[in-house]
């Protein structure tokens, strides 16, 4: 546990997740957390939990955009379905001596997107995340889109990742 504690992404919000809340979470049921550790160091880590993502008129500017959104996301007859099945990305940190390596990129698609390819049994859309101002470029980069054209919160904006892109 020692060289857990040496953790360091440069956020304290998410270092403190991994130091005292990543046990009792997952005891309780309420997130999964996996620790990428090299020579029993944590270089980095991340939490999985069941989401929901919900695509309501009020997060879109006009009645058409919202309606297109539907459109984009639903192309068959069905258009009344709003609520759609997803894994969320409760926490991704990498270790700030690691950052830029293409851990981040591989913990998401080798590790999470692969997982869910593998685990395909049960109806799941998409990958979400309330993606941090600061990282919005890294998820574009990996595919993930933007549920809204404007922002919804100042820090943080929803995005997912359509894994029909990769499960057919
Ligand atoms: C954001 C974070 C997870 C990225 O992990 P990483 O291992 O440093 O990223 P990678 O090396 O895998 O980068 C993959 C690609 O995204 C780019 N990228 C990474 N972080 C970026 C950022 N903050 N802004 C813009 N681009 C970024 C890389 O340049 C790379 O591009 P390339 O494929 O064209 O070379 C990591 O920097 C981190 O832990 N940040 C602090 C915590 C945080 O913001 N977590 C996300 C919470 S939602």
């Amino acid at each position: 546990m020692g060289k857990i504690n040496q953790f360091d992404c440069e956020d304290e919000k998410l270092n403190s997740f991994l130091f005292k809340k990543a046990i009792p979470y997952q005891a309780k049921l309420l997130s999964t957390t996996t620790i990428i550790l090299e020579k029993n160091r944590a270089i980095g880590y991340y939490s999985l939990l069941i989401d929901n993502l919900k695509i309501s008129k009020t997060q879109f500017e006009s009645n058409t955009s919202y309606k297109k959104k539907i459109k984009e996301l639903i192309s068959f007859e069905k258009r009344f379905v709003t609520t759609f099945p997803a894994i969320k990305i409760g926490r991704l940190g990498i270790d700030k001596q690691y950052k830029g390596k293409g851990l981040g990129k591989l913990i998401v698609n080798s590790i999470i997107i692969d997982a869910i390819k593998i685990n395909n049994q049960i109806g799941c859309k998409f990958i979400t995340v309330d993606a941090y101002q600061t990282s919005t470029q890294f998820y574009e980069k990996l595919g993930f889109k933007y549920l809204t054209t404007s922002e919804e919160k100042i820090n943080t904006r929803i995005m997912y990742f359509e894994l029909t892109s990769v499960i057919q």
